[in-house]
Protein backbone atom coordinates (compact mmCIF):
# COMPACT_ATOMS: atom_id res chain seq x y z
CA UNK A 1 0.00 0.00 0.00
CA UNK A 2 1.27 3.22 -0.75
CA UNK A 3 1.16 6.19 1.77
CA UNK A 4 -1.63 8.05 -0.24
CA UNK A 5 -4.19 5.12 0.10
CA UNK A 6 -3.51 4.37 3.73
CA UNK A 7 -4.25 7.87 4.62
CA UNK A 8 -7.28 7.91 3.01
CA UNK A 9 -8.35 4.30 3.78
CA UNK A 10 -7.43 5.42 7.73
CA UNK A 11 -9.23 8.51 7.68
CA UNK A 12 -12.73 7.12 5.70
CA UNK A 13 -12.69 4.64 8.76
CA UNK A 14 -12.14 7.02 11.38
CA UNK A 15 -14.74 8.64 9.33
CA UNK A 16 -17.13 6.21 8.92
CA UNK A 17 -16.98 5.73 12.98
CA UNK A 18 -18.19 8.92 13.72
CA UNK A 19 -14.49 10.29 14.98
CA UNK A 20 -14.42 14.53 14.51
CA UNK A 21 -11.45 16.04 12.23
CA UNK A 22 -11.40 12.04 10.95
CA UNK A 23 -8.58 13.68 8.03
CA UNK A 24 -6.58 15.52 10.73
CA UNK A 25 -6.50 12.68 13.06
CA UNK A 26 -5.37 9.83 10.21
CA UNK A 27 -2.42 12.20 9.43
CA UNK A 28 -1.15 12.25 13.10
CA UNK A 29 -1.33 8.68 13.03
CA UNK A 30 0.15 8.23 9.66
CA UNK A 31 2.48 10.95 10.90
CA UNK A 32 4.09 9.05 14.15
CA UNK A 33 4.48 6.11 12.14
CA UNK A 34 6.43 7.44 9.70
CA UNK A 35 7.95 9.91 12.02
CA UNK A 36 7.32 12.99 10.01
CA UNK A 37 5.02 15.39 9.90
CA UNK A 38 2.02 16.15 8.61
CA UNK A 39 2.97 18.38 6.09
CA UNK A 40 6.25 15.92 5.01
CA UNK A 41 3.19 13.55 4.36
CA UNK A 42 2.35 15.47 1.39
CA UNK A 43 5.81 15.33 -0.50
CA UNK A 44 6.19 12.10 -1.30
CA UNK A 45 2.17 10.02 -1.07
CA UNK A 46 3.84 7.28 -3.86
CA UNK A 47 5.68 6.49 -0.93
CA UNK A 48 5.46 2.46 -0.27
CA UNK A 49 4.53 1.60 3.38
CA UNK A 50 6.31 -1.59 4.87
CA UNK A 51 4.08 -4.37 6.21
CA UNK A 52 5.52 -3.67 10.09
CA UNK A 53 4.55 0.55 9.26
CA UNK A 54 1.09 -0.75 7.67
CA UNK A 55 0.45 -2.94 10.91
CA UNK A 56 1.42 -0.55 13.00
CA UNK A 57 -0.80 2.10 11.36
CA UNK A 58 -3.86 0.12 11.81
CA UNK A 59 -2.95 -0.66 15.16
CA UNK A 60 -2.83 2.67 16.35
CA UNK A 61 -6.44 3.41 13.86
CA UNK A 62 -7.97 0.49 16.13
CA UNK A 63 -6.96 2.14 19.84
CA UNK A 64 -8.84 5.50 17.98
CA UNK A 65 -11.40 3.68 17.17
CA UNK A 66 -11.63 2.37 20.83
CA UNK A 67 -11.82 6.55 21.72
CA UNK A 68 -8.30 7.09 23.24
CA UNK A 69 -7.27 10.50 22.12
CA UNK A 70 -4.70 11.46 19.95
CA UNK A 71 -2.80 13.04 22.50
CA UNK A 72 -2.29 9.53 24.74
CA UNK A 73 -1.76 7.26 21.17
CA UNK A 74 0.86 9.77 20.51
CA UNK A 75 2.59 10.42 23.93
CA UNK A 76 2.48 14.44 22.99
CA UNK A 77 0.63 17.26 22.45
CA UNK A 78 1.14 20.86 21.39
CA UNK A 79 0.35 23.87 23.25
CA UNK A 80 0.94 27.59 23.21
CA UNK A 81 3.31 26.17 20.35
CA UNK A 82 5.61 24.49 23.04
CA UNK A 83 5.29 20.43 22.32
CA UNK A 84 4.98 18.39 25.51
CA UNK A 85 5.20 14.27 26.90
CA UNK A 86 1.92 13.56 27.41
CA UNK A 87 0.34 9.75 29.05
CA UNK A 88 -2.55 8.56 31.30
CA UNK A 89 -1.62 10.39 34.13
CA UNK A 90 -2.00 13.66 32.65
CA UNK A 91 -4.88 15.86 31.55
CA UNK A 92 -4.48 16.40 27.88
CA UNK A 93 -3.78 20.74 27.72
CA UNK A 94 -6.56 22.18 26.02
CA UNK A 95 -6.42 25.14 23.29
CA UNK A 96 -8.50 27.23 25.50
CA UNK A 97 -6.12 27.69 28.49
CA UNK A 98 -3.49 29.33 26.44
CA UNK A 99 -6.01 32.21 27.24
CA UNK A 100 -5.07 31.78 30.92
CA UNK A 101 -1.53 31.69 30.12
CA UNK A 102 -1.67 34.81 27.94
CA UNK A 103 -3.47 36.76 30.65
CA UNK A 104 -0.77 35.69 33.31
CA UNK A 105 2.06 36.72 30.87
CA UNK A 106 0.66 40.21 30.39
CA UNK A 107 0.08 41.06 34.13
CA UNK A 108 3.26 39.54 34.76
CA UNK A 109 4.87 41.84 32.60
CA UNK A 110 2.67 44.58 33.83
CA UNK A 111 4.04 43.75 37.50
CA UNK A 112 7.76 42.66 37.40
CA UNK A 113 9.11 46.26 37.10
CA UNK A 114 9.53 45.81 40.98
CA UNK A 115 13.12 44.86 41.49
CA UNK A 116 12.53 41.25 43.48
CA UNK A 117 12.01 38.13 40.95
CA UNK A 118 8.49 37.82 40.80
CA UNK A 119 6.76 34.38 41.90
CA UNK A 120 4.38 32.49 40.31
CA UNK A 121 2.50 29.32 41.19
CA UNK A 122 0.48 27.54 38.80
CA UNK A 123 -1.98 24.94 41.09
CA UNK A 124 -2.95 21.52 39.33
CA UNK A 125 -0.04 21.61 37.27
CA UNK A 126 -0.67 18.34 35.14
CA UNK A 127 2.07 17.93 32.33
CA UNK A 128 3.19 21.08 33.64
CA UNK A 129 1.69 22.90 30.11
CA UNK A 130 1.27 26.57 31.98
CA UNK A 131 4.09 26.19 34.36
CA UNK A 132 6.40 25.55 31.10
CA UNK A 133 5.07 28.05 29.01
CA UNK A 134 5.29 30.87 31.75
CA UNK A 135 8.66 29.67 32.41
CA UNK A 136 9.50 30.19 28.63
CA UNK A 137 8.00 33.37 28.05
CA UNK A 138 8.91 34.98 31.71
CA UNK A 139 12.54 34.11 32.20
CA UNK A 140 12.91 35.77 35.07
CA UNK A 141 9.96 34.29 36.72
CA UNK A 142 10.43 31.79 39.56
CA UNK A 143 7.63 29.29 39.36
CA UNK A 144 6.14 26.45 41.66
CA UNK A 145 4.04 23.98 39.95
CA UNK A 146 2.11 21.81 42.37
CA UNK A 147 0.03 18.71 41.61
CA UNK A 148 -1.64 15.93 44.26
CA UNK A 149 -1.01 13.53 41.93
CA UNK A 150 2.96 12.27 41.84
CA UNK A 151 2.26 10.65 37.96
CA UNK A 152 1.26 13.85 36.92
CA UNK A 153 4.23 15.70 38.34
CA UNK A 154 6.91 13.36 36.67
CA UNK A 155 5.11 14.43 33.47
CA UNK A 156 5.54 17.93 34.62
CA UNK A 157 9.29 17.12 35.22
CA UNK A 158 10.11 15.48 31.84
CA UNK A 159 8.33 18.65 30.48
CA UNK A 160 10.66 20.70 32.60
CA UNK A 161 13.79 19.08 31.70
CA UNK A 162 12.75 18.93 28.02
CA UNK A 163 12.54 22.44 28.17
CA UNK A 164 15.08 23.76 29.77
CA UNK A 165 13.10 25.14 32.73
CA UNK A 166 14.05 22.66 35.42
CA UNK A 167 15.83 24.85 37.94
CA UNK A 168 12.91 27.77 36.88
CA UNK A 169 10.13 25.78 37.81
CA UNK A 170 9.90 23.91 41.34
CA UNK A 171 7.82 21.02 41.12
CA UNK A 172 5.67 20.53 45.02
CA UNK A 173 3.32 17.07 45.59
CA UNK A 174 0.68 17.94 47.70
CA UNK A 175 -3.05 19.63 48.16
CA UNK A 176 -3.70 22.79 46.09
CA UNK A 177 -1.36 25.41 48.04
CA UNK A 178 -0.45 23.65 51.04
CA UNK A 179 3.42 23.04 50.07
CA UNK A 180 4.04 26.15 48.52
CA UNK A 181 7.20 27.92 50.36
CA UNK A 182 6.43 31.89 50.26
CA UNK A 183 3.52 33.61 49.57
CA UNK A 184 3.70 34.50 45.84
CA UNK A 185 3.02 37.60 43.23
CA UNK A 186 0.22 35.22 41.31
CA UNK A 187 -1.49 32.30 41.50
CA UNK A 188 -2.56 30.85 38.12
CA UNK A 189 -4.69 27.68 38.20
CA UNK A 190 -6.79 25.47 35.94
CA UNK A 191 -8.47 23.16 38.51
CA UNK A 192 -11.35 20.32 37.84
CA UNK A 193 -14.28 22.24 36.97
CA UNK A 194 -16.90 19.62 36.06
CA UNK A 195 -19.85 19.29 37.78
CA UNK A 196 -21.06 15.33 38.75
CA UNK A 197 -23.97 15.64 36.66
CA UNK A 198 -21.80 16.76 33.87
CA UNK A 199 -19.99 13.61 33.79
CA UNK A 200 -22.49 11.48 31.69
CA UNK A 201 -22.19 13.59 28.92
CA UNK A 202 -18.73 13.75 28.49
CA UNK A 203 -17.34 12.29 25.56
CA UNK A 204 -15.78 8.75 25.54
CA UNK A 205 -12.44 10.21 24.73
CA UNK A 206 -12.83 12.11 28.12
CA UNK A 207 -14.46 9.63 30.30
CA UNK A 208 -12.58 6.87 29.43
CA UNK A 209 -9.05 8.02 29.21
CA UNK A 210 -8.90 11.30 31.03
CA UNK A 211 -7.97 11.19 34.86
CA UNK A 212 -10.88 11.66 37.23
CA UNK A 213 -8.90 13.61 39.26
CA UNK A 214 -8.75 16.34 36.81
CA UNK A 215 -12.07 16.76 35.92
CA UNK A 216 -13.71 16.41 38.96
CA UNK A 217 -15.15 19.71 40.67
CA UNK A 218 -18.17 17.98 42.87
CA UNK A 219 -21.52 18.86 42.57
CA UNK A 220 -21.39 22.80 41.52
CA UNK A 221 -18.16 22.45 39.72
CA UNK A 222 -16.16 24.71 42.44
CA UNK A 223 -14.93 21.92 45.10
CA UNK A 224 -11.47 22.79 44.24
CA UNK A 225 -11.66 26.17 43.58
CA UNK A 226 -13.57 27.43 46.89
CA UNK A 227 -10.72 24.76 48.77
CA UNK A 228 -8.18 26.78 46.91
CA UNK A 229 -9.29 30.41 48.54
CA UNK A 230 -9.97 28.82 51.57
CA UNK A 231 -6.07 28.41 51.66
CA UNK A 232 -5.31 31.68 50.00
CA UNK A 233 -4.61 33.32 53.52
CA UNK A 234 -0.60 33.54 54.05
CA UNK A 235 0.14 32.30 50.60
CA UNK A 236 -0.50 35.62 48.78
CA UNK A 237 2.43 38.59 48.56
CA UNK A 238 0.85 41.90 49.18
CA UNK A 239 -0.94 43.31 46.15
CA UNK A 240 -1.11 39.62 44.50
CA UNK A 241 -3.48 38.32 41.80
CA UNK A 242 -4.60 35.11 40.56
CA UNK A 243 -5.98 33.86 37.31
CA UNK A 244 -8.78 30.83 36.86
CA UNK A 245 -9.68 28.84 34.21
CA UNK A 246 -13.34 28.15 34.58
CA UNK A 247 -16.11 26.03 32.92
CA UNK A 248 -18.94 27.56 30.72
CA UNK A 249 -21.71 29.17 32.49
CA UNK A 250 -20.03 29.49 35.80
CA UNK A 251 -18.77 33.33 35.93
CA UNK A 252 -21.79 34.35 38.10
CA UNK A 253 -20.98 31.79 40.70
CA UNK A 254 -17.23 31.81 40.97
CA UNK A 255 -17.56 36.11 41.11
CA UNK A 256 -19.82 34.97 44.29
CA UNK A 257 -17.47 32.88 45.72
CA UNK A 258 -15.06 34.98 45.34
CA UNK A 259 -16.53 37.93 46.88
CA UNK A 260 -17.44 35.88 50.17
CA UNK A 261 -13.95 35.03 50.50
CA UNK A 262 -12.33 38.68 49.27
CA UNK A 263 -15.11 41.02 49.36
CA UNK A 264 -12.47 43.89 47.69
CA UNK A 265 -11.42 41.88 45.32
CA UNK A 266 -11.19 43.58 41.85
CA UNK A 267 -13.25 40.65 39.63
CA UNK A 268 -12.48 40.63 35.48
CA UNK A 269 -14.24 37.87 33.52
CA UNK A 270 -12.63 37.32 30.35
CA UNK A 271 -14.13 35.43 27.39
CA UNK A 272 -12.58 33.20 25.30
CA UNK A 273 -12.68 33.36 21.21
CA UNK A 274 -16.21 31.89 21.03
CA UNK A 275 -17.70 34.33 23.99
CA UNK A 276 -17.25 32.21 26.83
CA UNK A 277 -16.38 33.26 29.86
CA UNK A 278 -13.40 31.46 30.67
CA UNK A 279 -10.60 33.35 32.65
CA UNK A 280 -11.54 34.69 36.04
CA UNK A 281 -9.14 37.73 36.44
CA UNK A 282 -8.96 38.32 40.41
CA UNK A 283 -6.52 41.17 42.20
CA UNK A 284 -6.60 41.90 45.81
C1 LIG B 1 -7.89 20.25 34.53
S1 LIG B 1 -6.35 19.53 34.98
C2 LIG B 1 -5.26 20.85 34.45
C3 LIG B 1 -3.87 20.40 34.11
C4 LIG B 1 -3.00 21.51 33.51
N1 LIG B 1 -2.82 22.60 34.45
C5 LIG B 1 -3.62 22.06 32.24
O1 LIG B 1 -4.17 23.16 32.27
O2 LIG B 1 -3.55 21.36 31.22
C6 LIG B 1 -6.39 19.69 36.74
C7 LIG B 1 -5.14 19.24 37.47
O3 LIG B 1 -5.34 19.49 38.87
C8 LIG B 1 -4.82 18.41 39.61
N2 LIG B 1 -5.48 18.40 40.93
C9 LIG B 1 -6.69 17.91 41.26
N3 LIG B 1 -6.94 18.08 42.58
C10 LIG B 1 -5.85 18.71 43.09
C11 LIG B 1 -5.49 19.14 44.38
N4 LIG B 1 -6.31 19.00 45.42
N5 LIG B 1 -4.28 19.73 44.56
C12 LIG B 1 -3.44 19.89 43.51
N6 LIG B 1 -3.73 19.49 42.26
C13 LIG B 1 -4.92 18.91 42.04
C14 LIG B 1 -5.07 17.20 38.76
O4 LIG B 1 -4.23 16.11 39.13
C15 LIG B 1 -4.81 17.76 37.35
O5 LIG B 1 -3.46 17.58 37.01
Amino acid sequence: MILREALQSATQTLRTAGIADASVEAELLLGHVLGISRTQLYTEPERSLTSVEAEHLWRLVRRRLDHEPAAYILGRCEFYGIDFYIDYHTFIPRPETELLVEKAVELAQRISHREEQITIADIGTGCGAIAVSLALALPQAKIYATDVSASALQVAEMNCRRHGVNSQVELLLGNLLEQLPQPVDMIVANLPYIKDCEFKDLSPEIRKFEPTMALAGGEDGLDKIQQMLEQMPGKLSYGACFLLEIGQGQGGMVTSLIKSYFPQASIELISDLGGIERVVKVGL
